[in-house]
């Protein structure tokens, strides 16, 4: 039978498994998909052991996008314009690779929470895998200007230039954020939570009127950037679980062919978490 994953570092506590059991229940497609833990170094050799099982697709979550990125033989567009991976599907003896982070976070933005996100001067916040992940989708969504900081400057001015936008994207140092306006959208991607360290310290004169906060996290690596952003006023709150739910409906439309009905996976999930 073919056997589905997801790989991580650490992963035990993914939520995936559950996500795509739960949508194989729903389409009576069954699902044989699980959790495997991976170093970075050993990244490759998992993945061929996972083949000779009867591997057939795979979800890639931290640390390991990137990873996943160099070692897949072809990719879509939004996955080359991300830089990261985080589906990848068995085609004959090669890996594609996908990611579907961005269009998962747009449709959760726009759909579950009805947030408009046009021309929303917006504030990335990291410059990792999350963020590559889901940069080319809110620019094709129609943000207005973009502007990204990160705790190291280098990554900024990589992710701007694999970007390709030079009008709308503008790479600054974390230290300056006090001098840079107001923003209508403001997104935590980085992992400083789930490592237990502080997230940035920012000046409450970055949120503007009406602006949204969106933290790629769940759970409670959610809490700080969240209660950052309620306390300085921001409009509207959202966690990463919805992203969640979001990308793997379509990791699973891309390896099983239907698309599933996420809301009632989300609902479950979400009074779990609360
Ligand atoms: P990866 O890049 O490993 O694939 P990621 O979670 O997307 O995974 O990236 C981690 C992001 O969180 C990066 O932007 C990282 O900043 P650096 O590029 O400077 O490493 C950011 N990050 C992690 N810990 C942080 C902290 N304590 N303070 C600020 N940013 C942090």
């Amino acid at each position: 039978s073919r056997h589905y994953a997801v790989f991580g570092h650490p992963v035990a506590h993914s939520l995936s498994p559950r996500i795509h059991a739960a949508f194989g229940r729903q389409t009576s497609i069954p699902i044989d998909y699980r959790a495997i833990d991976v170093e970075p170094g050993q990244f490759t050799h998992a993945l061929m052991d996972f083949v000779a099982s009867g591997g057939a697709g795979a979800n890639v979550t931290l640390p390991l996008k990137q990873a996943a990125f160099t070692l897949c033989d072809d990719l879509t567009e939004r996955a080359r314009r991300a830089g990261a991976v985080n589906t990848l599907v068995r085609n004959g003896d090669t890996w594609h690779g996908d990611n579907t982070d961005g269009v998962g976070l747009v449709r959760d933005l726009t759909e579950r929470h009805a947030l408009d996100l046009r021309a929303r001067r917006t504030l990335l916040i990291g410059a990792g895998g999350a963020a590559r992940g889901v940069a080319p989708a809110l620019l094709d969504a129609g943000i207005g200007d973009l502007f990204i900081v990160n705790r190291t400057p280098e990554r900024t001015d990589q992710l701007a230039d694999a970007l390709a936008e030079p009008d709308r994207v503008h790479p600054r140092y974390l230290g300056d954020l006090q001098a840079l306006g107001e923003f209508d959208l403001i997104l935590n991607a980085t992992s400083a939570a789930r490592d237990g360290s502080h997230v940035p310290a920012m000046p409450r004169a970055i949120v503007g009127r009406r602006c949204a906060a969106v933290d790629l996290n769940y759970g409670e690596a959610a809490i700080p950037f969240l209660a950052w952003a309620r306390a300085a006023g921001c409009h509207d709150v959202v966690d990463g679980l919805g992203m969640l739910v979001e990308q793997a409906a379509e990791s699973f439309a891309r390896w099983h062919g239907v698309r599933p009905e996420t809301d009632a996976v989300y609902a479950m999930l979400n009074s779990n978490h609360d």
